[in-house]
């Protein structure tokens, strides 16, 4: 078993593909576990297919959401939002509405859900393919009395909310070209080009936090490496205040906490 492990390994290396050894074992392990040929799914990954696409799921918020292509994979940098969400609203009784800007997977919503169980929420995506996967994944945790999913632009949304959260779209487009081929070729250009400058997301949402946030409500947003200055003064061209930037565990500024002022309609 050994050297089936390190000759896929070796394989993988030689494709460039990073953690060749863990994604190795992880394949095997799928492939035992549900009777498939170990060898199609090496070649998959020699041809840099996500590893969470040829398995079919990903851990999130210690979740388990289902995935595939048309859906951006989940990412443990988005736990940021989680955590100040949670920090930001301590009591886990209230009946709050959520609602989360480019839904994906739903996993963002979904693990909110989960740890305010009062709450109702509400998921936007423009994309069909990915509300498939926020779909099946409110299923899959026995949340469809509470969350309801809608395609269309965001700019389309409606009602008032106590928490909006959203891990928009914030590449540069001339960073996005220059992708891992695993995230380039595989996950979905709607879920990661965020325009010139990896701001256009954010010039559309600071308005909508203003207009769909009740007064006193927060906002958490998912920013890139870099943006928190230029994305922070988009958001308080809107008349909303920054509460902090968070930095992931990799030490990046990645989440911006806002609140919308009790005074402001
Ligand atoms: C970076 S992904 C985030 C997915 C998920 N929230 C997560 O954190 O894994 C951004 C999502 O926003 C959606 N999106 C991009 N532009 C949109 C728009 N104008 N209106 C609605 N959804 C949009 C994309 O389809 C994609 O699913």
């Amino acid at each position: 078993m050994n050297h089936i492990l390190r000759n896929a390994a070796d394989r993988l290396r030689a494709a460039s593909v990073e953690s060749a050894r863990a994604d190795a074992r992880i394949l095997l392990e799928h492939a035992e576990r549900n009777g498939l040929d170990f060898e199609v799914l090496i070649r998959r990954r020699v041809a840099h297919e996500p590893v969470a696409y040829i398995t079919g799921h990903k851990e999130f918020w210690s979740l388990d959401f289902g995935v595939g292509p048309g859906v951006l994979i989940p990412r443990p940098e988005t736990e940021t939002l989680v955590e100040q969400a949670l920090c930001e609203l301590p009591d886990r009784k209230q009946p709050y509405r959520f609602l989360d800007l480019g839904t994906g997977s739903g996993c963002l919503l979904i693990a909110l859900l989960k740890e305010f169980p009062n709450a109702i929420g509400v998921g936007i995506d423009g994309s069909a393919a990915a509300l498939f996967w926020a779909e099946q994944n409110v299923m899959r945790h026995g949340l469809g009395h509470r969350c309801r999913f809608r395609k269309a632009d965001w700019a389309e949304v409606d009602g008032h909310f106590d928490l909006i959260m959203s891990n928009p779209p914030y590449i540069s487009t001339a960073d996005a070209a220059g992708l891992q081929p695993d995230v380039r070729d595989f996950e979905p250009e709607a879920a990661l080009d965020g325009g010139q400058g990896g701001l256009t997301a954010y010039r559309a949402i600071a308005p909508i936090l203003g207009r769909n946030l009740k007064a006193n409500g927060i906002a958490v947003l998912e920013i890139g490496a870099g943006q928190h200055q230029f994305a922070g003064r988009i958001i308080e061209g809107q008349g909303l205040t920054i509460v902090r930037a968070k930095p992931d565990l990799g030490g990046i500024l990645r989440c911006l906490v806002v609140r919308k002022p009790l005074g402001k309609p």
